[in-house]
């Protein structure tokens, strides 16, 4: 058994916005069992802005790794990791707060951490067991924010193309994109999804768990 015995396993899925790694990390925890996994999101983890004013909060560049508490989610992966319990923050998007105190987690076998920014912040990647990028082209993961962002959020198509073109792009060149890179596998987010949780069920097993 490679995993250090009664330590969980860290499992961070990185790539570009609309990449699909909110999707793989569900399906990768249907796959292992509610019993067996958690999932733990980044964008939980964004700075509270209570104390700014509402005009500021909106010109914040929610892409650059400074707008999240990194270090705060790299304390909680090495808590959970030891099978702690943490408590993760509830943040507002509409008004960029974090809400009340935060959800209690458990720890499992498996947490399952995904984010566009994981492999930018040395703590945070380094609490990483297994690094997954997931690589889309531009041009898909663009077109399935953009639908996204208006059905689910209510946003107009000139808002998102305009965050698209000021933050989200560059920052997907100076942050996110090099995760490639550093990550110990690289599934490919345009494929049948069940390829990529088996790509990824393969390492899992690989480091001394027991799934199917
Ligand atoms: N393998 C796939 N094949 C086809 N469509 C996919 C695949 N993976 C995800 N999608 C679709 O792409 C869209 C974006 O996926 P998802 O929300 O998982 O992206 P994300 O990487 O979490 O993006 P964000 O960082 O913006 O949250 C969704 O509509 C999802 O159904
Ligand atoms: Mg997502």
């Amino acid at each position: 058994m490679n995993q250090r015995e009664n330590e969980s396993l860290v499992v961070g899925i990185a790539g570009g916005t609309g990449s699909g790694k909110t999707t793989l990390a569900y399906a990768l925890q249907k796959q292992l069992g509610d019993e067996h996994s958690v999932i733990i999101s980044q964008d939980a983890y964004y700075k509270d802005r209570s104390d700014s004013l509402i005009e500021d909060r909106m010109h914040v560049n929610y892409d650059h790794p400074d707008a999240l508490e990194l270090s705060l989610l790299a304390e909680h992966l090495r808590a959970l990791k030891s099978g702690k319990i943490i408590m993760v923050p509830v943040y507002d998007f509409p008004s960029h707060t974090r809400k009340h105190d935060g959800v209690l987690t458990a720890s499992r076998s498996v947490i399952i951490v995904e984010g566009i920014l994981l492999f930018a912040e040395p703590l945070v990647r380094e609490a990483c067991d297994i690094k997954v990028f997931v690589e889309t082209a531009d041009d898909i993961r663009f077109v399935r924010r953009l639908l996204r962002d208006i059905a689910e959020r209510g946003r107009t198509a000139e808002s998102v193309a305009e965050q698209y073109l000021n933050t989200v792009r560059p920052m997907h060149k100076q942050f996110v994109e090099n995760g490639a890179k550093v990550a110990d596998l690289v599934v490919d987010g345009e494929a049948h999804l069940e390829e990529g949780v088996e790509t990824v069920m393969r390492v899992i097993r690989s480091r001394g768990l027991d799934f199917p």
